[in-house]
Formats: structure tokens, sequence, C-alpha cells
């Protein structure tokens, strides 16, 4: 029987915009699904796409997100555009309608998620936020260890996202840079993540005890003379603005099942490129993961006699490993490209109404901004903030 096709409108045709594209292409080459995905329209605003659209299978480029998420062929909206657009598209996408991919954060503030949770809710449609490390296998593992008792009573959870790729004082201003559209700095777009992954593993935060800090305190307005990824050249004199957001975050986290952890969020830790970390301790067992190893879990099983104890390397590469058995033969490893077509697959199979509902959703988003937003006022008014008090 021919499988019903969804039209993809995919909003942003940067860096999420190619990662997206290959996983919508991807995840009917390894996965079975009851779908056909179809790249009906690339929309941008300024940059022409054309040959994005060309390199990717697009059949149309619009420039008016507008009008194309009211469009009665369109079935998913995904958006990866910068966070400050999130909450309009997505409220417009669900009351046209259609089902939501959208890239994190998931918006400026907890109102605004909100206010997309809700207008999804309405609605009926699935939406998808992609905090894609979840559908890393060795992280879905992780869960399965932890969810199994593995690990027995959790104490403690060590989250550090890492990342250093602002730590030239002329990398410019851009988006990520303003809090107007970026929210804040790495707290927004790291530390979500990071608390993300404590929240599917081991559970919401109570309260936070944070301490930010900018190294960096102005930089080149973009476009003037700036060092760039791909410019390295400098011009003296370029015009420079004031930075509104934080360069790192320290943040002491109270964890509502009684485990006391911390979430510190960096983009000036150098020689780190991608380095999204976590350790859990429990009663039985502990388990540490890299992303700049995303193939491996270390897990340490605490019940084994103790002269034997000590963290064994689980390369997770093999079929019985969630996700993997669509992929390649044990050891034949997996990269950061796969955990999106591993999460559109559920997010497939969520709009079919098969498995568990997708997470993290909206209103997940709703509760990592909040977590959020506290780090940020515990760090603005030194003092320890309670979650319930971001309202
Ligand atoms: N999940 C992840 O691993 C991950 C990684 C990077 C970024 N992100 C998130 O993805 C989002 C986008 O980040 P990015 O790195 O792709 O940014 P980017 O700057 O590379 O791309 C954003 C694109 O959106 C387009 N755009 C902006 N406004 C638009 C509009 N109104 N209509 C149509 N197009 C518009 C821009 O022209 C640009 O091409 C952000 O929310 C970011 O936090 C997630």
């Amino acid at each position: 029987m021919a499988k019903k096709t969804l039209n993809v409108a995919m909003i942003g045709g940067g860096f999420m915009g190619k990662a997206h594209s290959n996983a919508w292409l991807k995840v009917n080459k390894f996965f079975d699904t009851d779908f056909d995905i179809n790249l009906k329209v690339i929309v941008g605003n300024k940059t022409p796409l054309e040959a994005f659209a060309a390199r990717w299978g697009y059949d149309e480029v619009s420039y008016d997100w507008r009008e194309v998420v009211r469009r009665p062929d369109i079935d998913i909206v995904d958006i990866g555009t910068p966070t400050w657009e999130h909450m309009e598209m997505a409220v417009a996408a669900a009351e046209a309608g259609k089902h939501i991919v959208c890239e994190k954060p998931c918006a400026l503030s907890y109102q605004q998620c909100l206010k997309m949770a809700e207008a999804a809710k309405k609605a009926g449609v699935v939406t998808y936020l992609n905090h894609n490390y979840r559908r890393v296998p060795a992280v879905a593992y992780a869960k399965q260890l932890v969810e199994e008792g593995r690990l027995g009573t959790i104490y403690h959870w060590r989250g550090a996202y890492l990342q250093d790729w602002i730590m030239d004082p002329d990398f410019p201003l851009t988006w990520h840079l303003q809090s107007k559209y970026a929210g804040g700095g790495p707290v927004f777009d790291l530390s979500s993540h990071a608390y993300d992954l404590a929240r599917y593993l081991i559970g919401d935060a109570k309260a936070v005890t944070a301490v930010n800090k900018t190294f960096i305190t102005e930089r080149p307005l973009p476009g003037a003379g700036a060092a760039t990824f791909s410019a390295g050249s400098k011009t003296e004199n370029a015009q420079k603005a004031p930075v509104d957001v934080e360069d790192a975050s320290f943040a002491v986290v109270e964890f509502e099942n009684g485990a006391l952890g911390s979430i510190e969020s960096t983009r000036f830790a150098v020689g780190c490129k991608n380095y999204n970390d976590f350790e859990v301790y429990g009663s039985k067992g502990a388990i540490r993961f890299n992303f700049e190893s995303m193939n491996e879990l270390w897990f340490l099983d605490a019940t084994q006699p103790q002269a034997e104890q000590g963290f064994r390397r689980i390369l997770c590469t093999e079929g019985v490993h969630p996700y993997v058995s669509a992929w390649w033969p044990g050891g034949h490893i997996i990269g950061y490209e796969h955990t999106f077509v591993n999460a559109f697959y559920d997010f497939l199979q969520a709009i079919a109404g098969k498995g568990a509902p997708i997470t993290p959703d909206f209103e997940d988003g709703a509760a990592i901004i909040r977590f959020v937003e506290a780090v940020q006022l515990s760090s603005k008014e030194q003092r320890r903030v309670l979650i319930e008090e971001i309202k």
C-alpha cells in the first residue's frame, strides 16, 4: 500500500537547516516509517536559498514563513531559526494544524514556551523540541540503566557543556551573543541541553544557585571587519557594541529526588569543541558520558566484588543498543547527524500514533527554560532560586 506523503516546510537554511534537511532525507533510508517525506519548501529571510534548495532537493524556495505555515499542502513545519523567532513561528504553525519540529532552546522565556505548548495542545499537533543529545544511543542506553535501577538511589549529577568558539575578542556580536535574539549566552544555548539530559535521566530540579560571568564585554558588530569562523582577517577600529549575555555559568542544582548536582556551561573552555559531558553517581553504580566520544558510555557497577570494580567502557554500537540496529554492524561508529535522524524517526512514529509520545516537546521546553531563567535570576540576584519562583 502506498504510504502517505508528508510535506515538510523547513524554516531557516543555516547550520540547523542543513542538519535537519539531511535527517529528513535519511530517515526512511534507515528506518521503517508510515510516511514518505517530501522536502516541499525551504524558507529563508535574506540569504538566497536557491542553491540550498537544489542541493537538498526542495521543490520550492520561499522568503515568507507566514504564508508557508498556512499552506494546506504543508504537513510538518520545521523551525531552524534563531531562538527569538521560535514562539511566533510555532504558535502560527500550531494554529494552522501543522506538526512541528523546533530547534532548542525552546524560546526566550518560560512564558513564551507556555504559549507554544498551549497552542500545540489546543490544536492537537505533535511537537518535538530538538534537544537531540537524548538520541545518542549511548545516552538512551544510560537511560535504560537508570530505569532498570542499576545505579540505585541517585546522589549526584555533574553536567558540563563546554565550548571555545568565541574566545577571540574579535569574534563578532552575532545573534548568539545578543539576549534579544538568543535569550542569553551559554545558559540558554548549552545549559538548556545539559538540563534536558539531567531531567531525562534523573528528573526535575527544585532549586539552583548560580554564578555567571562575561569575560569579553564588548565585541565588533558583524560585518564591521570582525574575525569570524571563515574570515580570520581583522580590521582595526571595527565598530564595537556591548555584550549583554554571559560567556560562562556555574550552577549548583538541587533535584526534586534529593540528588545534588551541578550544571556548568561556557564558550571559553579552550580545546573543548562540543564537550557535552555528564556523570551520574548512585548507590549501586555510576555512568559517565562525553559527546566528544559519543559512541562510548562508561559504567561502574558497584554491586560487583569490590576488588573487580572499575569503570568499563561500553562501545554502544551493538544492535542491542537503542537505535543502532537501524545503522551499522557493531563497532562501526555513528556521529552527530545520526541523532537528528533517530529523533525524526521517533517524531514520525509519534505522528503515526505508535509508541510513546515523543519527548522533549514544548511542555518540556517550558520546564527547561524555567530552569534557565532560574539560573539567570540566581546569578543576577546572587541567591538561591526555587524553580517555582519563575512564573
Ligand atoms: N540541536 C543542536 O545541536 C543545535 C545546534 C546549533 C543550533 N541550534 C539551534 O538552532 C537554531 C538555529 O541555529 P543555527 O545555528 O542553525 O543558526 P544559523 O544562524 O546558522 O541559521 C539560522 C538561519 O535562519 C534564517 N532565518 C532567520 N530568520 C528567518 C526568518 N524570519 N525566516 C526564514 N529564515 C530565517 C537565517 O537566514 C539563517 O539561515 C537556534 O535556535 C539554535 O539554538 C541547535
